[in-house]
C-alpha cells in the first residue's frame, strides 16, 4: 500500500467513504469468533468518535490566520532547527509520546516514525488484534500534504497573528485525528477478514485486488 503521489482533497473524503462503506458491509454480515478481540459494536462507535474529534479539533484550529510563517521550511523560525516551525513541533512531540510508549499501541501511527528513538517505559504486553503486517502502513506523509497544502486554506482565514505554538498545537490535533480516522481503517479490514477468513485468504493467495 505504498503511495508516492499527494493525497488530493477529493481522495481524502473518498477514503473516508470507503471507511464508512467497509463498516457497513461488515456490519451487514455475522461476525463470529471475532467477539473477544474485535467486536463490531466497538469499531462502529470509535468511527463515530474520531469524525466527531477531526470536527471539533478543525474548528479549534481555525480560531487562528493560516499563518504560513509555520509551515515555511527557510523561515528560521526556530533557533538551530532547520526547516519548519510545524515539523519541529511535530518532531519534538513525537519524540516525547514514542518514549512514554504511544506508538506501541497498534492504534498509533507517526508522521516521522524514521526520527523516533524506543520506548523508556515498560509495558504490559498487549494483545494485539492486527496482522503485523499492518504496522507498516503508514498514510501520514499523504495525510501530512493533504492537510497543510489543502485543508488548511480551506479552513483558515489569511493573516499571521503570531501565535504559532498554539496554532501548531491544533494542528497536531487535526493531524492525529485525521491520521487515526483513516488508519482505523486497519480495523475494519480485519473485522471483514474475520468474517470470512477462508474467502478472504483465498483472495489475498490470488492477489485480488479488492477495490470496494
Ligand atoms: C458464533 O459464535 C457463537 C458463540 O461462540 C456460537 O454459538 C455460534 O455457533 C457461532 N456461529 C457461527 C455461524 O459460527
Ligand atoms: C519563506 O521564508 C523565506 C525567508 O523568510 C522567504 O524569503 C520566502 O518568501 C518564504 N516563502 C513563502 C512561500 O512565503
Amino acid at each position: 500500500m505504498k503511495q508516492t503521489k499527494r493525497l488530493p482533497l477529493r481522495s481524502f473524503f473518498l477514503l473516508c467513504a470507503h471507511v464508512i462503506l467497509f463498516m457497513e458491509k461488515a456490519e451487514s454480515g455475522s461476525v463470529n469468533g471475532s467477539a473477544n478481540v474485535l467486536s463490531l459494536d466497538a469499531v462502529r462507535d470509535t468511527l463515530i468518535r474520531l469524525e466527531d474529534t477531526i470536527v471539533f479539533s478543525l474548528i479549534e484550529r481555525a480560531k487562528y490566520p493560516i499563518n504560513s510563517a509555520m509551515y515555511n521550511e527557510s523561515a528560521g523560525l526556530v533557533a538551530g532547527h532547520h526547516g519548519s516551525f510545524i515539523k519541529f513541533f511535530v518532531k519534538r512531540t513525537e519524540a516525547l509520546h514514542a518514549q512514554a510508549g504511544r506508538y506501541g499501541s497498534e492504534e498509533e501511527n507517526a508522521f516521522f516514525p524514521g526520527s523516533l528513538s524506543c520506548s523508556l517505559v515498560s509495558s504490559r504486553p498487549s494483545t494485539n488484534v492486527l496482522h503485523p503486517v499492518a504496522k507498516i502502513v503508514n498514510l501520514n506523509k499523504d495525510i501530512w500534504d493533504m492537510y497543510i497544502n489543502q485543508l488548511l486554506p480551506l479552513i483558515t482565514a489569511g493573516g499571521d497573528d503570531g501565535n504559532y505554538a498554539l496554532a501548531a498545537a491544533a494542528d497536531l490535533a487535526c493531524l492525529q485525528a485525521i491520521s487515526r480516522r483513516i488508519h482505523y481503517g486497519k480495523f475494519v479490514a480485519e473485522v471483514k477478514f474475520l468474517d470470512d477468513s477462508p474467502e478472504y485468504t483465498r483472495l489475498i493467495r490470488a492477489r485480488v485486488c479488492i477495490t470496494s
